[in-house]
């Protein structure tokens, strides 16, 4: 099975945004990811709700939502009527993980559960079932351009294990320093979603980028 590919607009040019959004259009791209950083949760601040409101109005692929913020809660309405589709939020950003999820649900949004390097697979044990998508970062959230952490690999293997254990139907979605060098070991592990920042608009033709990460063999 071909991954479905979300390339991360924080590696886009924020003042061709509109332009930037195009392009994945018309790509073989399967979702637009959005980071949210609020400078609380990671260390950097990204871009608002104004920004995802403008991002959608151009996008003709759904928005995949990753919020880096804490007190998540707050702001899950703001989001999905900003455009998500699909909303993920941080474990370690949630102390009632089960509350927050069926909030997102209950919006009829798709809902994501991000860890962090640290955090291990087996802390979903209990909410997997729930979730759409788990997001394993595979570099320290915060910044676009950081090196894949390799030990990426063994928690993917890990998480697929515990989604045949459980019968959940969670994605696999992997963010963080992916390229081609690593694409093909991250779906043979079984990931699902392949998210892309600076390989893809730092490649020279990021359309031609999109489509060599989809249809990797
Ligand atoms: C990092 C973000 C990523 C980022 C990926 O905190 O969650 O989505 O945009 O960027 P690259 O692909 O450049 O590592
Ligand atoms: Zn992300």
């Amino acid at each position: 099975m071909n991954p479905l590919i979300a390339p991360s607009i924080l590696a886009a040019d924020f003042a061709n945004l509109q332009k930037e959004v195009e392009m994945i259009n018309n790509s073989v791209a399967d979702l637009i990811h959005v980071d949210i950083m609020d400078g609380v949760f990671v260390p950097n601040i990204s871009f608002g709700l104004p920004v995802v409101e403008a991002v959608n109005r151009h996008a003709k692929k759904p928005l995949d939502v990753h919020l880096m913020i804490v007190e998540p809660d707050k702001y899950l309405e703001a989001f999905h009527k900003a455009g998500a589709a699909q909303i993920t939020v941080h474990i370690e950003a949630c102390p009632h993980l089960h509350r927050t999820i069926q909030a997102i649900k209950a919006m009829d949004c798709k809902a994501g559960v991000a860890l962090n390097p640290h955090t291990p697979v087996r802390s979903l044990q209990d909410i997997i079932r729930e979730v759409d998508t788990v997001l394993i970062m595979s570099v320290n959230p915060g910044f676009g351009g950081q090196e894949f952490i390799e030990n990426t690999y063994k928690k993917i293997q890990a998480l697929s294990q515990l989604i045949v254990e459980t019968g959940s139907h969670a994605k696999i979605e992997i963010d963080g320093g992916v390229s081609l060098s690593n694409a093909k070991k991250l779906l043979d592990a079984g990931a699902n979603v392949l998210v892309a920042g600076n390989f893809v608009f730092s490649s020279e033709n990021p359309t031609e980028t999109i489509n060599k990460l989809k249809f990797i063999v």
